[in-house]
């Protein structure tokens, strides 16, 4: 069956939504139509780029009539840049953008109906929060250019500045392309897999320290003692890596890394809590908006000293580290072999001593601890994107932990997840999403449950 719409069409459309991809979607006839450029409240003309069965991709051509929650972006590159999706929408509504989201998802996918979603916090300044940073390199007609890529290309768009970036990421990009100018150093080419320079990343601490990390398809790095030089002019450049990636894989770092200049690492804090990072350790992105994220989770597990918690998913130990004061003991649990040796590194340089990391999948080590006789009185999860594997809701029910925090990335599998424990004896009481990335679609939650004696 054909839908009403054809490639070419130029309809007038309203938008009535935005979907978690940042897309706006109107309808003609009760068939979708998903505009790019479109957001909720205008009334567009959109162009007709693609068409499917039950629906059709276009692109706005002019807007009309602009909804009032629309702004004049600060970044210069959001039209074509695909890193951000929301730079014409006004902060609030965002915010309100993203609870509708979360609320909806509790209730359609997780049939939740009375549960307390408070609205999102967000960020008092929405802009140059992100601590670490990902450029693509590229070359178009014999020029440079490194930023993010274009939406939906592998084409770079060339950026001067990216306002969710520190300053100094501004300074290093520029440095580094004109480096890569001056003395014809190549980027990569994904499609002939030849050329120089694949990617910068660039990783930030609380005080200014600043990691560079120039990713190479070989050890070979032309003029590197002049590209030292000019990136120690930066002075909060206090480490210089080069990170080797010969594999042909959207994946940016590879495994080996030669340190260039300064220190080995950097340290960051969550709080008061310290953290070494290296090249590959991961750590949230958005160090204001984590501390929020885990005193709500702290909030949450409301603990007195003497229970045993469970961390599960948890990474290089941070939400550990950050409940530890308040717990007996804690038991983090993680399947990334070296982020459980950075968990490890990171207790000895907190001086913290009660808690026990455990490499493995938190599916199977529950289940293992639990037959040991080690059972949590409380319990954190934060899982990936896809959420909690089956196994371990059942053994979380089975440990019958009197409060479960789930912090999530993903509204749905985290609504899918609720659902389930909903079903086995937990009450959701509360939901808090928190902006962890302005101007994007992306929302983290972190969600109360405690168990419900009366499903005993
Ligand atoms: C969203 S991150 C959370 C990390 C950490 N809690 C934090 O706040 O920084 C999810 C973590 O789960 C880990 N992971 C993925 N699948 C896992 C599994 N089945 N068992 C244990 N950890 C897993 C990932 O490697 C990643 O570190």
């Amino acid at each position: 069956m054909k839908g009403p719409v054809s490639i070419g069409d130029k309809l007038d459309l309203n938008i009535i939504d935005l979907t978690n991809q940042g897309l706006g979607v109107g309808k003609v006839e009760g068939f979708t139509i998903f505009v790019e450029g479109g957001l909720p409240g205008d009334e567009l003309i959109a162009e007709i780029k693609k068409t499917k069965k039950n629906f059709a991709e276009a692109k706005a051509v002019e807007i009309k009539n602009p909804s009032s929650k629309r702004q004049i972006s600060e970044c210069k590159y959001y039209k074509n840049c695909g890193g951000c999706q929301l730079h014409e929408l006004d902060y609030r509504a965002q915010l309100d953008i993203k609870t509708n989201m979360v609320k909806d998802a509790i209730e359609r996918i997780g049939k939740l109906e009375d549960v307390k979603i408070n609205p999102t916090i967000g960020m008092e300044t929405p802009f140059r929060y992100r601590n670490k940073g990902m450029f693509k390199v590229g070359e178009k007609e014999g020029n440079i250019s490194i930023g993010y890529f274009k939406n939906k290309s592998h084409e770079v768009v060339d950026i001067e500045e990216c306002i969710i970036q520190d300053e100094v990421v501004d300074k290093v990009l520029k440095i580094v392309k004109e480096y890569m100018e001056k003395y014809n150093v190549q980027a990569y080419n994904k499609k002939t897999n030849k050329g120089t320079i694949r990617d910068i990343v660039t990783r930030k601490a609380k005080d200014g320290s600043t990691m560079v990390i120039i990713v190479t398809t070989s050890e070979k790095l032309p003029y590197k003692d002049e590209l030292i030089k000019s990136l120690k002019t930066v002075k909060e450049v206090v480490s210089i890596y080069q990170n080797i990636n010969k594999k042909k894989t959207p994946v940016v770092l590879g495994n080996k890394n030669i340190k260039l200049y300064g220190e080995d690492k950097i340290v960051d804090y969550i709080d008061k809590f310290k953290f070494y990072i290296s090249p590959n350790s991961f750590f949230q992105v958005n160090p204001i908006q984590t501390e929020v994220l885990y005193k709500k989770a702290l909030e949450y597990l409301d603990l007195n000293g003497g229970e045993t918690v469970f961390d599960l998913y948890c990474g290089i130990g941070t939400i550990s580290l950050f409940i530890s004061e308040k717990a007996k003991s804690v038991y983090g649990v993680e399947i990334v072999s070296d982020a459980i040796k950075d968990a490890e590194e990171n207790a000895k340089l907190n001086n913290v001593r009660n808690i026990e990391f455990i490499e493995g999948k938190s599916e199977e080590i529950a289940p293992k601890l639990l037959k040991e006789g080690i059972k949590a009185d409380k319990i954190v999860v934060d899982p990936p994107r896809k959420g909690c594997d089956e196994k371990l809701l059942e053994t979380i029910v089975k440990i019958k932990p009197e409060t479960v925090v789930y912090v999530s990335c993903n509204p749905s599998t985290l609504a899918r997840d609720l659902k389930y424990l909903d079903e086995n004896g937990y009450k959701v009481i509360e939901v808090q999403p928190v902006d962890m990335f302005p101007w994007t679609m992306h929302v983290e939650c972190v969600t109360l449950l405690t168990r419900n004696e009366d499903k005993e």
